[in-house]
């Protein structure tokens, strides 16, 4: 193993080549594994290339829809990207579910997105801090508007600008905090670029005011970064529907809904159970966020900021019984764009956003949220009824029976042996040699 200078330099064929000599044993059929995942079209693969650096092949996810999704009256189905078997089957499982009974509701709570000017201030009267950022505001406004100027003909722009004292929690820390609109961009860059913007002014007039003294204007710009964490951009995602009409199996409606209930408010006061709970709504959340490309390392870090906004990790979604109904609901921060970033770019995610009809960020907002509520439904359901590995493994069979290199006639053998049965892998795996006629071995090497 060596290190490389330049790396980045090498052209794509030779960095291939050097990962091979140096970490894949030099074996050539690597090279020819790699480059069966490019895309035949040049110009498309170059653009993929592009995306980051060091590129050297693509890495595929399975591209699902889930249709038949009622949300606000309009019918969707709903492209998702992600590799757990059950999740795009338990999607459209819910979707049906709520079809006949109103489908989804939803209501955007609000747009903002937040970002700081994080600095240092050693002066020991913080009120002449206030008075001269006052006295200054208005110039965070109008000498960012070479920077906010197209922001603002799309209906968006700087909401507020304040200063904060942190002083209390770290000596000398004080932030510039603002408040963005960024319309149907995610908005990350154009918050950076206006932040690093204020961080300049604030230096110059500091420089220039005769507020201060000259200790007093010493200032040290720690950094000037948009926050992840987008409490005030929030979505609601809710369903309703008549007790009587929720019985499952051999359950009554009112005792179904008790269980649901129940599992809610154990996922709302026990944080090791909130966190597979919230896990199982950022299934479907994940899902729509990466096929309409956007950053879905954003999104869970604030959703779970904001899961844990009481000082203890909850729930994101909450259900209650009243006047004969069951209300389940979800609010989550879903700072989402559909312009910019990649969502111009990439063919699979122009695709996806044709599919939902180009929405705007709000509306995409609104269509992401409803699939994690639809998850969560049908997480919950078949963890207080049949139980999840029933579903979850019928799913995960095929990936059993690939690992086996079960030929197609054996998975469509097996597949219909698990009709009325309950799958397991050790089951799976006995069935399978069965049916091959050979003996199974003590120890099944799985593939991969
Ligand atoms: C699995 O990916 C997600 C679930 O564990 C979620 C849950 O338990 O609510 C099924």
């Amino acid at each position: 193993m060596t290190s490389v200078k330049g790396f980045s330099k090498l052209s794509k064929e030779a960095k291939i080549e050097w990962i091979v000599n140096n970490y894949l044993d030099g074996d050539e059929k690597s090279i020819d594994f790699l480059k069966s995942y490019w895309n035949e079209d040049i110009t498309v693969q170059k653009l993929h290339d592009e995306f980051i650096e060091n590129t050297i092949s693509n890495f595929y996810l399975p591209f699902g829809v889930a249709p038949n999704f009622k949300i606000d009256g309009k019918m969707y189905c709903i492209p998702m990207a992600i590799e757990e078997s059950s999740v795009v089957a338990a999607a459209a499982k819910s979707a049906n579910f709520w079809l006949d009974k109103g489908g989804f509701i939803t209501a955007i709570l609000g747009v903002e997105k937040i970002g700081h000017v994080h600095f240092i201030w050693n002066g020991k009267d913080s009120s002449k801090l206030f008075t001269f950022f006052e006295s200054i505001k208005e110039k965070f406004y109008s000498e960012t508007i070479h920077i906010t100027k197209n922001m603002h003909m799309r209906g968006g722009g700087i909401l507020n600008i304040e200063l904060v004292d942190k002083t209390l929690e770290e000596p000398n820390y004080y932030q510039i905090k603002a408040i963005f609109d960024t319309c149907d961009s995610m908005g990350a860059n154009f918050i950076n670029s206006v932040l690093e913007e204020f961080s300049k002014i604030l230096r110059n007039e500091l420089e220039n005011t005769n507020l201060l003294t000259a200790d007093e204007k010493e200032v040290q710009i720690v950094m000037c970064i948009l926050s992840n964490y987008t409490p005030n951009c929030l979505v609601r995602a809710e369903v309703k529907a008549k007790i009587s009409d929720l019985s499952e199996r051999e359950m009554s409606g009112e005792e179904f809904a008790e269980k649901f209930c129940r599992a809610i408010r154990i996922a709302e006061i026990e944080p090791y159970r909130a966190t597979t709970h919230n896990k199982g709504i950022m299934n479907g959340i994940d899902s729509v966020v990466i096929a309409t490309g956007n950053d879905f390392r954003a999104v869970e870090a604030s959703a779970h900021t904001f899961a844990s906004r009481s000082g203890k990790y909850t729930s994101l979604t909450h259900a209650e019984i009243k006047d004969g109904e069951l209300r389940f609901w979800l609010d989550i921060p879903l700072a989402l764009g559909t312009v910019g970033g990649l969502t111009g770019l990439h063919p699979m995610v122009k695709m996806s956003l044709k599919m939902l009809g180009n929405p705007n960020a709000q509306e995409l907002m609104k269509i992401t949220a409803v699939v994690g509520l639809a998850q969560n439904f049908s997480a919950i359901r078949s963890l207080v009824t049949s139980g999840i590995q029933k579903g979850h493994m019928k799913m995960h069979l095929l990936n059993i029976l690939n690992q086996l290199e079960a030929t197609e006639s054996e998975k469509a053998e097996i597949v219909n042996y698990f009709k009325d049965k309950i799958v397991s892998h050790s089951a799976a795996v006995e069935i399978f040699f069965k049916i091959r006629g050979i003996e199974q071995p003590k120890v099944v090497k799985m593939n991969g």
